[in-house]
């Protein structure tokens, strides 16, 4: 187990891939994978408070995975559903503060109140910030800042030539959030998937080929070990 110092990511953020893979590979439907992914959630979320862990965030369902046939999209929003209404007392315990990212308007409504009452209910815990992104896609954030920013120019209350790199990231959804350190993928597949595209310019990415069902306590101490060796050089030399 890595020991809690500096070399422990204030901010680990996780594409969770590979559920399907693992059901189809034992013969069951695709939402026996994401059953079983929600308690690799579980594991890894109680997991990083034990490392000091400040901020995770988990890529839950993106933009485009809208595209998936009805009966999936259904059956990920009622795990989502139950999971929020069943982990939200366990979440106020262990000082777990919920945040969610993406289009969140897009989210069927039972979903989105199940969602806006466990921010509400965890909004004052201090030990581990979790964010949903839900409905994410890293362009659509940065769509959307553009046109908030460009709102502000027009009615004169931003000067074009003070936008920087500051007035873009208060203006994405994780705005207040600091950048993830170390990024995660499941499963093998070695793409970013229209996540943080904007935030993990510098963050150290680990691929493991285990897929997410199969991602437990130990896979994070050995992802967090693999951060802890490597140089961070921030473009230095
Ligand atoms: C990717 O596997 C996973 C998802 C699209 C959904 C992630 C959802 C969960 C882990 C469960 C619920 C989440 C929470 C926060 C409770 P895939 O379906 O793309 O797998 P495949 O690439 O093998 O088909």
């Amino acid at each position: 187990m890595p020991e809690m110092n500096s070399h422990v990511p204030q901010h680990v953020a996780i594409i969770m891939d590979g559920n399907g893979r693992w059901a189809s590979e034992r013969g069951l439907p695709r939402r026996e994978g994401h059953r079983a992914g929600a308690e690799s959630v579980r594991e890894v979320v109680e997991t990083c408070k034990e490392l000091g862990i400040k901020f995770l965030t988990l890529y839950a369902f993106s933009s485009e995975n809208w595209n998936r046939p009805r009966t999936e999209i259904k059956a990920l929003m009622s795990l989502l559903k139950g999971f929020l209404r069943r982990k939200t007392p366990e979440m106020q315990k262990q000082g777990v503060r919920l945040h969610a990212i993406g289009r969140l308007e897009e989210l069927p409504d039972d979903c989105r109140a199940e969602l806006e009452k466990a921010i509400e209910h965890t909004s004052s815990n201090t030990d581990l910030d979790l964010v949903l992104a839900l409905s994410y896609g890293a362009r659509e954030e940065i769509v959307d800042a553009c046109r908030q920013l460009a709102r502000e120019a027009v009615t004169g209350d931003l000067d074009p030539e003070s936008i920087d790199n500051d007035a873009i990231t208060q203006r994405l959804y994780t705005a207040g959030i600091p950048d993830p350190d170390l990024l995660i993928r499941t499963s093998g597949e070695c793409r970013i998937s229209n996540f943080l595209l904007w935030q993990i310019s510098y963050a150290e990415i680990v691929i493991t080929r285990k897929y997410w069902p199969d991602f437990r306590e130990a896979d994070l101490h050995q992802a967090i070990a693999e951060y802890a060796r490597r140089h961070r050089r921030f473009g230095a030399i």
